[in-house]
């Protein structure tokens, strides 16, 4: 079986082809030169997703899968959510980071969510699997390792952040693995 998975993001692309053990052919947008941009206009993780998956499978007539992820933050009322990659207004995650921690500066609920929707269009079809993963924002930035917001979110169950762990700790309780896990189980 063949799938697209609607990223240029190769990393991505790899990180579950490894998963799927060959049992999947899993090819990007850059792999089938398919180069249009799609605007993400929903106003949630699960529209954004499958207005990405949905118009690319009908413009190519294939099974395509989207991503959409990013984090929530309860005493900010749901914030930065579905803008994540661009709280700031600059496309830096430091900005990012800088914005959340001055709206947070007198708050001491720091409780937090990231998500990661993957939404599916198989014959036609859209089917939705979704990872969370609970924890805290901290009241500064530590560690050096991921990306996004990962200085600034510690794990429930951990004291760690994203960035003090090494990859193979995050990627394994991570919002996306556990949104890949479903669609792994849904493909095998
Ligand atoms: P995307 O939908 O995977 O491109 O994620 C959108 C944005 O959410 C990213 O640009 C990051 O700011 C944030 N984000 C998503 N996943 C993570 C993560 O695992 N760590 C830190 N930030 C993340």
């Amino acid at each position: 079986m063949e799938l697209i998975f609607a990223t240029h993001n190769q990393h991505k692309v790899d990180e579950l082809q490894q998963m799927l053990k060959g049992r999947v052919l899993i090819q990007s947008l850059t792999d089938i030169d398919f180069h249009e941009d799609i605007e993400e206009s929903g106003k949630t993780f699960d529209e954004n997703a499958y207005i990405k998956a949905k118009s690319i499978s009908e413009k190519i007539n294939r099974n395509v899968f989207a991503d959409d992820s990013g984090l929530v933050i309860e005493a900010l009322n749901g914030e930065p959510g579905i803008f994540s990659a661009r709280y700031a207004g600059t496309g830096n995650s430091l900005d990012n980071i800088a914005k959340v921690l001055k709206k947070l500066e007198n708050e001491e609920h720091r409780k937090a969510y990231f998500i990661t929707v993957i939404c599916l269009i198989f014959d036609g079809k859209a089917h939705f699997f979704e990872g969370k993963v609970w924890g805290n924002i901290t009241k500064e930035i530590r560690g050096t390792d991921g990306f996004g917001y990962d200085p600034i979110f510690v794990p429930e169950g951990y004291d760690k952040t994203f960035a003090e762990m090494s990859a193979d700790e995050k990627n394994n309780i991570s919002h996306r693995y556990l949104a890949t896990q479903q669609l792994i189980e849904f493909l095998s």
